[in-house]
Parts: structure tokens; C-alpha cells; sequence
């Protein structure tokens, strides 16, 4: 118990961390190319804003939040998703009266819903999501989709293919609804138990059931593009336009619904083939009437969300590597006690003029001390000690053509910085 995590999450142990950051660069340079900038928000917000913001009658309200009362007796819950906190700051942050579009991204944020652990499913995973507030344009999506296409892409992700569909707007949407209610209304008893009660709360998600009977029955059901009104229509429209302009090939799927409530118009997912549903890498929407919902001032939105987790088991499946950074450039070992000091002053001199330098800190013999050099595949080793300490100088050793040089300890850290980065 004590030595295994909670089922359902994941350490990043260090010798990963570098895909972590390498994919965390990525992110920020494309980001900050688009204009956006990074919002951090609370890992925990209050119960309240994920109800109204995500939607009551969504699994992931009503199943998969993480709630619990603080010692003040308020209802608090684990972030579900990562949209309500940004707004949630973008109207405390007072920054709908600034000068818009409002362009955010967060990266890394903690995202935590209770469900059952399988590949690609955490309880706790780590979300990339960039948010535009007061664009009301189709360009915000079609940004957002190249924005994301580019990280993917950049990371040496192949074979994704865009998704994307309009679930119309407050205007439009209530006659689908009643039209998809009348068509599965004469069929409940084909449905699976989940659809059955999904019917009466929410009878889009029966158009992204995975079980086979709900799929084979929605195939018939009416389709949301016949019925949106003019400017849900258009919109879809011009968002295709662009993108076919950008050259990104997409697919047009009437059953994305996406779980959260708060989309409006289009919905988006970029999915990676895995057996034959498929795993979604990222999903997103416009979510027009979301920032008025939760109280600020109508502001049209989008925005999407990327589980980092996803895209290195992705990497992973596709046999893609990232580039390793050298872990250390220069090993200083020393040959004894009179050694230690100078070897480690060097080390601290070598560090600050920006070279990566290790140092022995488990008092092994020289032996042991170059094994560790070369376990971690250290460039140069400078040994400390000896005749050359009492002549005041050192010896740089280069390990891959074992070639050395004994170098005056008077400017050592200048010298060896020069062969470690020359
Ligand atoms: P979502 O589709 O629920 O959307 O999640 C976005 C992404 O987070 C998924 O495509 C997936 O990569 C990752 N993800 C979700 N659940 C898990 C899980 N249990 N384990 C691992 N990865 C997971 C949202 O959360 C929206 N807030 C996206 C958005 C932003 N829409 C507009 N703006």
C-alpha cells in the first residue's frame, strides 16, 4: 500500500521527465506563436462552478468528480476538466474588459475524474488546453485546430484524423432535441440501460454510445446539420472552408457530442486509430454561452483539451523518441580525501559558467567513479588528486576518444568549459 500509488495515477519519474518537458516546449512555442498566454488556476475549485459550468447531468458530474468537504464545511471538488476554472479566472480576473480575444493556455494542469483505470484512462491525468474568449469567428476553431495539428505534428505524431461537427446553438438545438427524442422514443428498448436514462437528461450522448445496439440505432436517427439554423449553418461552413484552405484533412461525424454541456456549435475531437473505436487525443468546441452561464457578460469561446498521458502512449505506439538532453557534460572524480574540496569547488565553478557537472557524493573509488562517469554517459571526467593536485593542475579526460589533457586548476573551470562545450 504504502509504496503504490493510487489506482488510476501515475508518476513521472525522472529519467521521463525530459519527455515531459520536451512535449511541454513544444506546447508553449506554439502557443505563444498564436498570442496565447499561460493561465494558472487552482488545482481545486468549488463544487458550484464545475455543476453549473460542465453540466449536472453529465457522467462526469454525476459519477466521476472527486468532492469532499473542506474543514469550512464548503463543497470543493479535484478539477474535472480544465474550461470552467479558466473562465472561472477570466471573470474574477476582470479580463472580459480588456481588449479581446483573450487568448489562454494551461499546461500540466492536474485533471481528476473517477473512473474505471484502463490504457489511456486515468483517474488523475494531466491536460494541455488552450481557451479564446470573445472571438466569435469559425477562424478561432480552425486556429485552434492547426494550433493543435501543429504540436502533434512537431512531436512526429502521424495518422490523426480531425473530427469535427455542429451541435448547433440555444436556438436551433431544442427543435434536434425534440426530433431526436421522437425518433428514439418508439425504440427505448433497444437501447442500453445508460441511454435508456440518458434519454430523458440528455439524449445527445446516445449519439456517442459505444455499445453496439445503441450505434446501429442512432445510425437512422435524424442528423443535428439538417436542422441548424442559418448562422450555426454558415458557420460550419466557413469553418470547413478553412480548414480544406490549410490543407487539414477532416471528417464530418454527426455522433460527436462531446460530454460537457457547455458546447454550443461546433465540437471537434482529433483521434489516433486504436482497435476499432478509436481513442480520442484531444477534444474541444466552441462554448458560446459558457462565461454568461457562470455569471460575466455573453462572450463567445473555444477552446480544446489535450491529455499528455495520450500523447506519450501515442508516441509510444508509433515508435516515436524524443531527443534525450546529455544528462551531464563533465564528471569531476577525485582521488581521495585532500581531493574532495577542490573537486567540488570546481564542480560548483563549472555549474555556474553553464556546463553540467557531476561530482562524487557517495565517497566511491576512483574505479567505482568512473563506472558512475560512464553509466552516466558523462563527455569529459576531470580527476582531481594526486601528482597533478600537488603540481596544481587537473586531468580532462575525453571518454569517447580517451584522449587527455592536464589543465592549470588556476582557471580550470574556464578551460574544461571550453572542451566540454567547443
Ligand atoms: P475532454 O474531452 O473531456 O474535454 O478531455 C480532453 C482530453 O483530455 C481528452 O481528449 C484526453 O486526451 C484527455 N483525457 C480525458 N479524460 C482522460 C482520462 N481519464 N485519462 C487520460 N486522459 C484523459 C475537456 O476536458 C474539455 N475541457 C476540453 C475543452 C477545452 N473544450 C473546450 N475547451
Amino acid at each position: 500500500m504504502l509504496t503504490q500509488a493510487p489506482k488510476g495515477t501515475r508518476d513521472m519519474l525522472p529519467q521521463d521527465a525530459y519527455i515531459w518537458q520536451t512535449i511541454e516546449a513544444v506546447m508553449r512555442r506554439r502557443a505563444a506563436l498564436a498570442g496565447f498566454r499561460e493561465v494558472r488556476t487552482p488545482v481545486f475549485e468549488h463544487t458550484e462552478l464545475f455543476l453549473r459550468g460542465v453540466g449536472d447531468t453529465t457522467d462526469i458530474v454525476q459519477k466521476e468528480m472527486y468532492t469532499f468537504k473542506d474543514k469550512g464545511d464548503r463543497s470543493i471538488t479535484l478539477k474535472p476538466e480544465g474550461t470552467a476554472g479558466a473562465v472561472r479566472a477570466f471573470l474574477e480576473g476582470k479580463l472580459f474588459a480588456d481588449a479581446l480575444p483573450c487568448k489562454m493556455y494551461y499546461l500540466n494542469n492536474p485533471v481528476f475524474r473517477y473512473e474505471k483505470p484502463q490504457a489511456g484512462r486515468l483517474r488523475e491525468h494531466h491536460q494541455f488546453g488552450m481557451e479564446c474568449f470573445g472571438g466569435k469567428e469559425p477562424t478561432v476553431e480552425a486556429e485552434l485546430i492547426a494550433t493543435l495539428l501543429g504540436i502533434l505534428g512537431d512531436l512526429g505524431l502521424k495518422g490523426l484524423s480531425v473530427n469535427i461537427n455542429s451541435i448547433g446553438c440555444p436556438h436551433c438545438r431544442p427543435k434536434y432535441h425534440a426530433a431526436l427524442k421522437e425518433y428514439l422514443s418508439g425504440r427505448l428498448d433497444q437501447l442500453c440501460p445508460t441511454c435508456r436514462e440518458r434519454f430523458d437528461r440528455n439524449p445527445l450522448r446516445v449519439l456517442d454510445c459505444k455499445e453496439e445496439g445503441c450505434k446501429a440505432l442512432v445510425k437512422d436517427a435524424p442528423s443535428m446539420l439538417d436542422m441548424l439554423c442559418d448562422e450555426c449553418r454558415e458557420h460550419f461552413e466557413t469553418l470547413q472552408t478553412l480548414l480544406t484552405a490549410r490543407g487539414i484533412p477532416f471528417k464530418v461525424d454527426t455522433h460527436i457530442v462531446r460530454g460537457l454541456d457547455y458546447y454550443t456549435k461546433t465540437v471537434f475531437e482529433v483521434m489516433v486509430s486504436r482497435g476499432r473505436e478509436g481513442l480520442a487525443l484531444c477534444g474541444g468546441g466552441r462554448y458560446d454561452g459558457l462565461v454568461e452561464q457562470l455569471g460575466g457578460p455573453a462572450t463567445p469561446a473555444a477552446g480544446f483539451g489535450i491529455g499528455t498521458e495520450r500523447i506519450i502512449m501515442e508516441l509510444e505506439n508509433q515508435g516515436v523518441t524524443l531527443p534525450q538532453p546529455p544528462l551531464c557534460d563533465v564528471y569531476i572524480a577525485n582521488l581521495g580525501a585532500e581531493a574532495k574540496q577542490p573537486a567540488y569547488l570546481l564542480c560548483q565553478q563549472l555549474r555556474d559558467l553553464g556546463v553540467r557537472a557531476e561530482e562524487d557524493l557517495c565517497g566511491r573509488s576512483l574505479k567505482a567513479q568512473f563506472k558512475y562517469a560512464d553509466k552516466i554517459a558523462a563527455r569529459y571526467i576531470v580527476i582531481v588528486g594526486g601528482d597533478e593536485l600537488a603540481r596544481g593542475t587537473v586531468k580532462a579526460r575525453n571518454l569517447s576518444t580517451r584522449e587527455e589533457q592536464e589543465i592549470p586548476l588556476d582557471g580550470a573551470a574556464e578551460a574544461i568549459r571550453a572542451l566540454a562545450q567547443g
